[in-house]
Parts: C-alpha cells; sequence; structure tokens
C-alpha cells in the first residue's frame, strides 16, 4: 500500500507530522503479536509516525517497544507520566524509557493533568537534558476543558491531547481555538469514543458526503470530520487489527471536507 498521508506542523518548531496517529490504550494492552506487528507495518508503510502510550495502558509501552525496537527512528514516540509527586513522576519516566526500549521521547504527556504544575517543572529539566522533544498535557473529558486550558497558558507546553468527534464537539467551543493562539499543536484521542460511535453507525448507509469525499467507511468520515479542523495537528484512533489500520489510513489522504460537508457527518453521526 502507497499512500500520502497529509501532514500538518507542530507549531513550536515547525516539524512536520503525519495527521494519522495511533492510539495503543487496550488494542496494545497484550503481549506482542503477528496481528499487532502487522498493524504496526500497515501503519508505517501508509506514512504513519506518532504512537501514543502511557504507563496507565497495562503492557501497551513493553509490547510497542518490543516491536519497534529494531526501527526506533521510524517512530515519534509519545507517552506519559501518570502519578503523584516529583520522586515518583521522574521514577514512572524512567521505566517508561526501559520498556519503550529509547532514551529519548519525542513527546512526554502530563496524563488526565495529575500533579500537572510539579511535572511541568521535571519535564521542564528533562528536555533541557534532551531526553524529550517536546512537552504535551492530555485528558479524556470535556469538563476538563477548563483546567486544560490553563495549562496550556504555560509556555513550556508544546501540545495538548483532548477529546473530539463528531458527536461530542465541545472542543469547538473554545479550547481549539486557544491552542492555535498559543502555538499549542493539538492531538485528539477518542475520535470513535472507545469504538462506540462505530459500533452504533455500522447498521446505518453512509451518508451521500461519503461520496462526495470518495469515503468508503464510517471510520474514514468521521476522522476527516476532525481532521477538517486546521487547530487539528493529528489524530490518534487505536486498533488491534489492520484492515481496520488500512481504514484509518485512507482518511488522511484526499480532500477534507468544508463547512457544509462538516454538518452532514455530524448529523449523519448523530441520527
Ligand atoms: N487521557 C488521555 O491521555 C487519553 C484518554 C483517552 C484516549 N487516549 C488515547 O487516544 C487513543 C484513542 O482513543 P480510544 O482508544 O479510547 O478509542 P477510539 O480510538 O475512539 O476507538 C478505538 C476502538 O475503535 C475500534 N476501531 C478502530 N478502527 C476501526 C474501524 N476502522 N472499524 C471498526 N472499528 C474500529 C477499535 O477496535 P479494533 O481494535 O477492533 O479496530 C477500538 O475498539 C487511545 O488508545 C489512547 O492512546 C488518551
Amino acid at each position: 500500500m502507497s499512500i500520502h498521508l497529509l501532514k500538518r506542523r507542530i507549531p513550536r518548531g515547525g516539524e512536520l507530522l503525519p495527521v494519522i496517529g495511533l492510539g495503543t490504550w487496550q488494542s496494545f494492552d497484550k503481549e506482542p503479536s503477528e496481528e499487532l506487528s502487522k498493524v504496526l507495518a500497515t501503519f508505517y508503510e501508509g506514512g504513519g509516525k506518532l504512537i501514543d502510550s502511557s504507563p496507565m495502558y497495562g503492557k501497551s509501552e513493553e509490547t510497542v517497544g518490543s516491536l519497534i525496537a529494531t526501527r526506533r527512528k521510524d517512530f515519534f514516540v509519545a507517552t506519559k507520566v501518570w502519578t503523584r509527586g516529583e520522586k515518583q513522576g521522574f521514577a514512572q519516566m524512567e521505566e517508561s524509557f526501559r520498556k519503550l526500549q529509547t532514551r529519548k521521547v519525542d513527546l512526554m504527556q502530563i496524563h488526565n493533568l495529575v500533579d500537572w504544575r510539579i511535572h511541568l517543572h521535571t519535564l521542564r529539566m528533562m528536555k533541557e537534558q534532551g531526553r524529550i522533544r517536546y512537552i504535551g498535557v492530555t485528558h479524556y473529558a470535556p469538563s476538563s476543558f477548563g483546567e486544560l486550558t490553563l495549562a496550556i497558558r504555560d509556555r513550556a507546553v508544546d501540545f495538548v491531547q483532548l477529546p473530539y468527534s463528531a458527536f461530542t464537539r465541545t472542543a469547538e467551543d473554545g479550547i481549539l481555538a486557544e491552542a492555535a493562539d498559543r502555538g499549542v499543536a493539538v492531538i485528539v484521542n477518542r475520535p470513535f469514543e472507545e469504538g462506540a460511535l462505530l459500533r452504533r453507525l455500522r447498521a446505518k448507509a453512509l451518508p451521500t458526503v461519503a461520496a462526495e469525499l470518495g469515503c468508503f467507511s464510517w471510520a474514514e468520515l468521521l476522522l476527516k470530520f476532525i481532521l477538517a479542523r486546521p487547530e487539528v495537528t493529528c489524530v490518534i484512533p487505536a486498533t488491534s487489527n489492520p484492515v481496520h489500520m488500512r481504514e484509518i489510513l485512507r482518511a488522511g489522504t484526499g480532500r477534507l471536507p468544508d463547512e457544509r460537508e462538516r454538518e452532514s457527518i455530524a448529523m449523519a453521526a448523530r441520527g
């Protein structure tokens, strides 16, 4: 498969990142397998780079680490710190470096804003020491957007990771604009709402806008809906299925929907 994924610039520094990344919660919380290896190969061959993990995701860091060990440089590795206290934070991040089999993590994020003021101080030092390249903050819930906004006002934060989908559009109310104004890159998590959106839409025919956009699946449509927002740097759907991975990658190619087409997708996804 040879497709050309759209890329967007990370505002701080201007590095280009492919718009489709890979989430690993649940999907990679298992032993390394032929199937997961195929997911990663499909992702890489399709132009993907960013893999998002966390110490919260069970075996995910270790499995990703072992599957990419011989080709670490091919990927943009993102993980998180998810604990309280400076000492515990350091110790957990060292453990993540070990599990991911890497000396340097591309993006270290504060998971669900847990003890974020303390960890931000540590991450600044780690960035100066060259252990991490970018600093991020994340959350899974729109109810966190007030505090997430406070966090991205800190100049040390390069990335914000937040939930946004054709069904849950709270991010449009301000935080996307705030991130853009402050030069903070945006990673969108839960694009399929843990798969629930796709399970609900499975039996439903694709709306006519799908043909206009050259989309063959709901997965593509839901991702294109998100990627059409210029503030979004990349989206990180999770899958443990190489066929699904191919569908996901198609969303990062071709034309993106205009405002009318986005509203048609949102209406069809809600209906
Ligand atoms: N606070 C945080 O930092 C935070 C919070 C939430 C999520 N995240 C990150 O965001 C990532 C994505 O969120 P998520 O894992 O909650 O859910 P998601 O990406 O919204 O949905 C994943 C589900 O969709 C299914 N799926 C994927 N592609 C499909 C396709 N083409 N057709 C049918 N089903 C498909 C997957 O099943 P299959 O395996 O069968 O494809 C899986 O069950 C996470 O993995 C994690 O890395 C971070």
